[in-house]
């Protein structure tokens, strides 16, 4: 594996992760509770975190909702390493605006900053918004033209776009990064147009949470697909329940999905708004888990030499960064932080450069 393992947060956005009605994790999705948890996370040595875009909260529209590009600017300024990656679903920000925030972000950061392109799942937020919810397929080629000038936007390139959504002329945008050619792109998205997208776009692909077996085949098929330019890299999603014992963690896992069962009604509303054809949710079917975006189903859930075993096994894969939840999610990420990342510390180590002289 030629990156060394890169272990990053999901920000609480929309609140838990696994169940909503936890005594152990009541629901709180404020700016306060993540600025807190994010520069936690960064002292306890996670190296990046995903804020998650939605706009009207997917689960009850009568829930906090944190807002993703405002939230991430300010926890730019606050922090001092760890990369933040903001989501973004195309069809809500034009392209040049969008490039703008992003290269603003960069230089609050001091060139920590990344997107994540998404294309969408939740009809309502969409359209009850009077904008266009494209179907499927049609959302990854609006996606892909609207990335196509974002991206040479965010390199400091002068932008002529004559295309069939956008039509850009002769803009530049300044400053650009001053420590890069540009912010990083992750991509998160399942479906055959979303590995296309990935393959020719994206620096990295977040796969939504699966058996080691299942990544493997999906990032062979990913780097058979066209590409220019470096390969491109990987990282996970996955929700993690270590304990000293495998039993223990068999037993928590139990405890949050007899709690997950009390969400049904939830759970029957977010699958009402959800377009039916997003590889998502076919992903999330196939498998009992916690959590979301494939939760638990990727097998982080055992002892902690278990679950270092099986983070090495993902990393030696292909998987470069991987992307945690946790429930309640400050006390099980300082218990990761503990117990599963020194077990990983080997994996985490940036090989030192070879001297020249010894070259
Ligand atoms: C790591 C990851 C993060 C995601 N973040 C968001 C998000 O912030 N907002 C959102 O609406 N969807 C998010 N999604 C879901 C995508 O919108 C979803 O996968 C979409 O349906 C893409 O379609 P596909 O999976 O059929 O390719 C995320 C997916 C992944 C894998």
């Amino acid at each position: 594996m030629d990156h060394p393992l890169r272990i990053g947060i999901w920000a609480l956005v929309h609140g838990n992760r696994a169940a909503l009605r936890d005594p152990l994790e009541p629901y709180d999705a404020s700016w306060d509770r993540n600025r807190r948890l994010v520069l936690e996370a960064e002292r306890l040595g996670y190296d990046c975190v995903l804020v998650a875009q939605h706009t009207m909260n997917p689960h009850r529209t009568d829930l906090g909702q944190l807002e993703a590009w405002t939230s991430s600017a300010a926890l730019a300024a606050q922090t001092r390493r760890i990369e933040i990656i903001a989501a973004i679903k195309p069809m809500l920000y034009h392209p040049v605006v969008l490039a703008k925030m992003a290269l603003q972000i960069e230089e609050i950061s001091g060139g920590r900053f990344a997107i994540n392109l998404v294309n969408a799942w939740n009809r309502k937020e969409i359209e009850d918004a009077g904008l266009v919810f494209r179907e499927h397929d049609e959302r990854y080629t609006y996606g892909a033209e609207w990335l196509e000038v974002v991206e040479q936007l965010m390199r400091g390139e002068e932008v002529n776009h004559d295309g069939r959504f956008f039509q850009v002329r002769n803009y530049r945008l300044e400053p650009r990064s001053a420590t890069r050619a540009r912010p990083r792109i992750y991509v998160g998205g399942e479906s055959p147009p979303a590995r296309d997208l990935v393959a020719a776009q994206a620096d990295v692909w977040f796969i939504n949470g699966q058996p080691l077996e299942d990544v493997k085949a999906l990032i062979a098929d990913v780097r058979q697909r066209p590409r220019r330019g470096e390969p491109v890299r990987f990282g996970l999603s996955t929700f993690v329940i270590a304990r000293e014992t495998e039993a223990e963690a068999r037993a928590e896992y139990e405890r949050l999905l007899a709690l997950a069962k009390q969400d049904a009604d939830i759970k029957a509303y977010v699958k009402a708004n959800t377009d039916a054809a997003v590889a998502m949710r076919k992903t999330q079917a196939k498998f009992e888990s916690v959590g979301t975006n494939g939760g638990t189903a990727g097998g982080t859930v055992g002892s902690y030499d278990q679950v270092a075993e099986r983070i090495a096994a993902f990393h030696a894969a292909g998987i470069d960064t991987l992307l945690t939840q946790f429930q309640p999610f400050e006390a099980e990420m300082r218990r990761f932080a503990e117990h599963v990342m020194p077990r990983l510390a080997h994996l985490r180590a940036v090989p030192a450069a070879v001297p020249e002289s010894a070259a």
